[in-house]
């Protein structure tokens, strides 16, 4: 249907064209291929929030199921992870025929603890559960030349102590006994921060990190040049370089324009204008304020908005040394909030000791008088704001 909007900005969506990533994903299809001694075997993907992490973990569970691969996929939290996963693990056994003797193995693990609520099972005796499940379902496949998948969206929320557990569990049944099951996980940065220093997350620090990053020119222009053209639309060539400019390459940002752009257009079939990417882009600003910018806001501390406002001062990139001048602060110090404001996807570095917005609609945001107060002191009145170095409020 030509009416059809080609662009989807939705977190978790797979987008029509997911653009810029083929690096990676043709990586992954190698490893399944070759078999646990490759690196990508397991991965882990990092990237801010809309960066398309989890419609990664989409295209590598679609990559497995191409090759006939079963596919198990969960978020790391809530709590309860390897149940979830034994759950799953054991109704894919009952569904692939002979009857699983791993079912077996699940009632005596349930039975030496009577009828206790799963809450109560020992961790020990789930992972154990998880393990056999994961083994039995791994030779099944095995014998017919296929695999299990599975993929965790959000580690960075899950229980360590979860995530530590499931992680012996595949690096038993993979890497030590060689089984085909695979694994890709998704987090945001900051778990290099938590999980990733926790020397016994040995699991995730094995996984090969692929950034989720920010697409590159050509794959920001296909991004949004070839959903249009699927849907046999055109765009004015200049407007096209405005719409790709406008996203930086930010794959939430690429549908957002996409979409609006295409809302604002009268007849995408005889070509979008300039005028309409223009209105587009306009709404599109609006909605990244609303869906990423605020809420990542509110995740930071009264320092790390403080830098941020104070950096929505320049006109451009920002010099370090004059952002920490503007705050009182020595350089070093600013250092260690520029490192938490990349992490948190706020800030990018440009060359040596200068920062810029992630966003470029932050800076304006920013500035704009009641959500510049709201967001850097928030139980504040919009006049009286605290000076400097006035640190009390903060949870650093
Ligand atoms: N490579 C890509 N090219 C184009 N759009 C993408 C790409 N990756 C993700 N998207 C789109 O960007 C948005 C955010 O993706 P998502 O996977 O939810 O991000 P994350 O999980 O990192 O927060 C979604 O609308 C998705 O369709
Ligand atoms: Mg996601």
């Amino acid at each position: 249907m030509a009416s059809q909007n080609p662009f989807s900005p939705t977190f978790g969506a797979s987008p029509l064209v997911l653009a810029g990533r083929d690096d990676i994903l043709d990586d992954i299809d190698d490893a399944l291929a070759v078999g646990p001694t490759h690196p990508d075997y397991t991965a882990l993907f990092i990237g801010v929030r809309g960066a398309g992490k989890t419609a990664m973990l989409n295209a590598v569970e679609d990559l497995a199921r191409q090759r006939g691969w079963l596919t198990i996929s969960d978020t790391a939290a809530p709590a309860g992870l390897l149940e979830r996963l034994a759950n799953a693990a054991a109704r894919l056994l009952s569904e692939h025929e002979p009857p699983p003797p791993a079912r077996r193995l699940k009632k005596v693990a349930v039975s030496g603890v009577g009828s206790v609520e799963f809450q109560q099972v020992p961790e020990a005796e789930r992972s154990h559960e998880l393990r056999s499940l994961l083994a039995a379902l791994g030779d099944r496949l095995a014998d017919n030349e296929t695999g299990l998948m599975i993929t965790l969206d959000e580690l960075q929320s899950g229980v360590l102590d979860e995530i530590r557990e499931f992680g012996t569990v595949v690096q038993h049944v993979t890497r030590r006994e060689g089984r085909p099951v695979a694994f890709a996980g998704a987090a945001l940065p900051q778990i290099e921060d938590t999980m990733l220093s926790d020397d016994a997350a040995t699991f995730l620090q094995r996984c090969s990190r692929r950034d989720i990053g920010r697409l590159d020119l050509p794959a920001t222009r296909a991004a949004i040049a070839g959903p249009l053209e699927e849907r046999g639309a055109a765009i004015d060539p200049r407007a096209l370089e405005e719409a790709v400019a406008a996203t930086s390459g930010y794959a939430f940002m690429i549908q957002l324009v996409g979409f609006h752009a295409w809302k604002a257009a009268h007849d995408p079939l005889s070509g979008i204008t300039a005028e309409e990417v223009a209105i587009g882009i306009a709404e599109a600003e609006q909605r990244i304020s609303r869906l990423v910018l605020a809420p990542t806001l509110r995740g930071l501390s009264n320092v790390d908005r403080r830098f941020l406002v104070a950096m929505a001062r320049d006109d451009e990139a920002s010099e370090l040394a004059t952002v920490a001048a503007r705050l009182g602060v020595g350089v070093n110090y600013a250092g260690v909030y520029r490192r938490r404001l990349i992490k948190a996807g706020m800030i990018v570095p440009v060359g040596k000791g200068r920062v810029d917005f992630a966003h470029h609609a932050a800076r304006a945001w920013l500035r704009d008088e009641p959500a510049y107060a709201a967001a850097v002191f928030p139980r504040v009145g919009a006049h009286s704001y605290p000076k400097v170095g006035d640190e009390q409020a903060d949870h650093t």
